[in-house]
């Protein structure tokens, strides 16, 4: 990750290895998929590789019990190629943001035109019951950090899809939707923050996604978001937050939310 080494130079040569190893030349769409949305992996079609991540260029070792660290190429039945991204970087290990945002450069060199970004998060609306499924609309990046570096403006109206969440929601119209706040973590927001993130036009707090949406964007990807309330955010919950909870709520609501994505996975 030193500073002169060009970050899509390490990406290419990270899609280059997927080709070589997967034998498939080009992926179509990828999809990261975070807690709860693992299920998504099987019923999206017929998965005929799976790589250990972290023996690709660029990719770690997976940080957390619960994060698959493994890529994936599905055959979809549409005869289309998707590449499952079980291995998300998060900011919080501290390996600096190119790590944060590499899986999806890398999905970007393999081909892809479409980036389906799922997360497990934290709900500011009282209405969202743990296992609620979220389009996300917009985020507010609180990370203080970007993936592009230098004089690179990209412009980020529209960066979540209208188009991708309009077809969403014709699989399922009740999807209600929000805007993300990408907080820094490792630890849960205090109330105080959770009720700064509300003022400010957040409806959902979380440790991803955003910084990997931005990559995207830059790459030319179309952008989905998805989260999946796991809980609470913290003060709108009276209980304390615990990550065994997360992922719980997440394994609860697996079948059901990673159906949902599996159907609209079909219809991109
Ligand atoms: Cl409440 N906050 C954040 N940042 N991430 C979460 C969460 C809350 N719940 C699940 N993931």
């Amino acid at each position: 990750d030193a500073p002169e080494t060009d970050p899509f130079e390490v990406a290419r040569t990270a899609a280059a290895e997927i080709a070589e190893a997967t034998g498939v030349a080009r992926h179509d769409i990828a999809l990261t998929l975070g807690s709860g949305w693992g299920k998504a992996a099987d019923l999206i079609g017929e998965t005929t590789h799976t790589l250990d991540a972290q023996y690709i260029t660029g990719f770690s070792a997976p940080a957390l019990a619960g994060h698959a660290g493994t890529l994936r190429s599905v055959l979809l039945p549409s005869g289309k190629r998707a590449l499952v991204i079980g291995a998300r970087t998060h900011y919080y290990e501290g390996h600096g943001v190119r790590r944060v945002v590499h899986s999806v450069r890398t999905a970007a060199a393999t081909g892809a035109t479409a980036m389906i970004l799922t997360n497990g998060a934290g709900g500011i609306r009282e209405t969202w019951t743990p296992g609620t499924p979220v389009l996300i609309s917009d985020h507010l990046n609180l990370t203080a950090d970007s993936p592009l570096e230098g004089a690179t403006f990209v412009d980020l109206t529209d960066l979540y899809s209208r188009r991708l969440r309009d077809l969403a929601r014709t699989i399922d119209p009740s999807l209600d939707e929000g805007v993300y706040c990408q907080f820094r973590g490792p630890h849960y927001e205090t109330p105080a923050e959770v009720q700064m993130a509300k003022v400010i036009g957040g409806h959902i707090v979380g440790m991803s996604t955003a910084l990997e949406a931005i990559a995207a964007r830059q790459s030319g990807m179309e952008v989905l978001g998805l989260s999946l309330i796991t809980n609470l955010a913290a003060g709108i919950q009276q209980e304390p937050l615990s990550h065994s909870e997360v992922l719980e709520a997440g394994k609860l609501a697996e079948p059901v939310i990673s159906a949902l994505l599996a159907r609209i996975v079909a219809v991109l």
